[in-house]
């Protein structure tokens, strides 16, 4: 079962409810169990909105919403109890696990779907429904509005519309409420100690994946089942390639490594990137870029709260990222221009910025009516600003060359401002120097 209560997933039921159009229906599929190779599953992890409605962790199963329906407006379909099955892969919660344990009004077995569901459609006006994100439920869908539609002659009568149901659904999803604030900061707190833990075991002579293994070891001892998304770990110039994801290099003294991991518990994500030196000790050029990446990310956390837009967080780095850039020599001329001619951006191309919850690059509208979204309390979203000056960059200064630096932290939108939920993730040169210097007097 997950942290967050039954009560909540009722509540959040309720207000999708609440939004449908009179004479509706809701339908969700769980995530299809994907191969990794021929009899191997890939780890199974449900699909976001249907964990965000029903907290059901199965695969084969299917969500119907039906306000009104006299006999219960939440139906599951899911898997029947199989004892021989279960013998092998693990239990089931069946129909009445359904029902008792996960708040099912009804609950039918997921093989008798093609006869119940079309009677569930049948009569509604509006079908609500995420078009073309699961392309076999989309034909299966197709098939049961055909089976209405061949009953016509007898009465029977097809939907007239279908309504996009992310949209409702994931504009809900945007507003965190404290349980879910609570689950994400525990997902942030392993994470944290996960960084601390990789920084601790870094040195010269090791690979990228020695450090992987660091932060792996951590997320399990947390009890997270899984990273949040592919774990980036890389040293030197690798961290100049934004999505990395080989983790297989050297780690050289001289170098930073930066490492950008996060576990996800409950199924919410966490998203956090430290950048550091293998072997402890930051160069005077690594300092000077990482303060400035550091000074953009603590100007954002200023443009972080109720009422102010999206984008002014990252227009907070980028000013900062480019007159530290002109102040360094790394760019040249007027700063407002280099800004206006987004001269910054060979150095910092990615945004301030995303989303974060139930997906690490979660849902959610960034714009609303063609202008950037008003934040409000309970927006949860990562501040991740960075500098990478590529190894072969003829532009700049030799000394400046192969540095990659991004800090990432996640925060969620509070009445005055914003609440750090990394914020126990070392990140002043002082903080990771004195770390590192600790954990090798400890070894020494
Ligand atoms: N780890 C993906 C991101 O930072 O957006
Ligand atoms: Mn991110
Ligand atoms: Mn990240």
């Amino acid at each position: 079962m997950t942290r967050i209560p039954k009560s909540e997933f009722a509540r959040r039921r309720k207000a999708l409810m609440d939004q449908m159009e009179p004479n509706s229906i809701a339908i969700l599929p769980a995530a299809p169990v994907y191969i990794r190779n021929r009899d191997v599953e890939h780890i199974y992890r449900q699909d976001s909105d249907f964990q965000y409605l029903s907290g059901f962790p199965e695969p084969e199963a299917v969500i119907a919403l039906i306000p009104g329906r006299e006999h219960g407006e939440y139906v599951l379909f899911c898997r029947e109890r199989d004892p021989e099955r279960e013998l092998w892969d693990g239990l089931r919660a069946g129909q009445d696990g359904a029902i008792s344990q996960y708040g099912a009004d009804d609950a039918f077995p997921i093989g008798d779907i093609d006869d119940i569901l079309p009677g569930l459609i049948e009569g509604r006006e509006r079908v609500y429904y995420a078009m073309g994100t699961n392309q076999e439920f989309d034909r299966h869908l197709m098939e049961w509005i055909n089976v209405i539609r061949s009953k016509a002659r007898q009465g029977a009568q097809p939907p007239n519309e279908f309504v996009a149901l992310d949209h409702l659904l994931h504009d809900m999803r945007l507003y965190k409420s404290s349980n879910e604030v609570k689950v994400m900061r525990e997902a942030a707190a392993i994470s944290s100690r996960a960084h601390v833990r990789a920084m601790q075991a870094s040195r010269a002579g090791l690979f990228e994946f020695h450090l992987e293994a660091e932060l792996d070891y951590e997320f399990r001892k947390g009890g997270a089942k899984m990273p949040a998304y592919g774990s980036i770990v890389a040293a030197g110039k690798n961290a100049c390639i934004l999505h990395y994801h080989e983790n297989d290099a050297a780690l050289k003294d001289g170098d930073l490594v930066l490492i950008d991991a996060g576990c996800e518990i409950d199924c919410y994500a966490s998203d956090i990137t430290r950048t550091f030196p293998v072997s402890g000790t930051f160069s005077p050029e690594q300092k000077a870029i990482y303060e400035l990446v550091l000074a953009s990310q603590e100007a954002a956390f200023l443009e972080i709260g109720p009422d102010k837009h999206w984008n002014q967080a990252h227009e907070a780095t980028v000013q900062v990222i480019t007159a530290g850039l002109v102040e360094l020599g790394i760019l040249q001329g007027d700063v407002d221009e280099l800004i206006a001619t987004e001269a910054y951006k060979p150095f910092y191309m990615h945004r301030a910025g995303h989303w974060l919850g139930l997906d690490v690059h979660d849902v959610g509208d960034y714009k609303v009516g063609g202008e950037w979204r008003v934040l409000e309390v309970g927006m949860a979203m990562t501040v991740e600003p960075g500098i990478y000056i590529g190894l072969d960059n003829q532009n700049v200064a030799k000394k400046w060359r192969g540095i990659g630096v991004r800090i990432e932290d996640d925060v969620v939108v509070t009445r005055d401002g914003c609440e750090i939920l990394t914020k126990d993730c070392p990140k002043t040169v002082a903080e990771i120097e004195a770390l590192m210097a600790a954990a090798r007097a400890e070894v020494a």
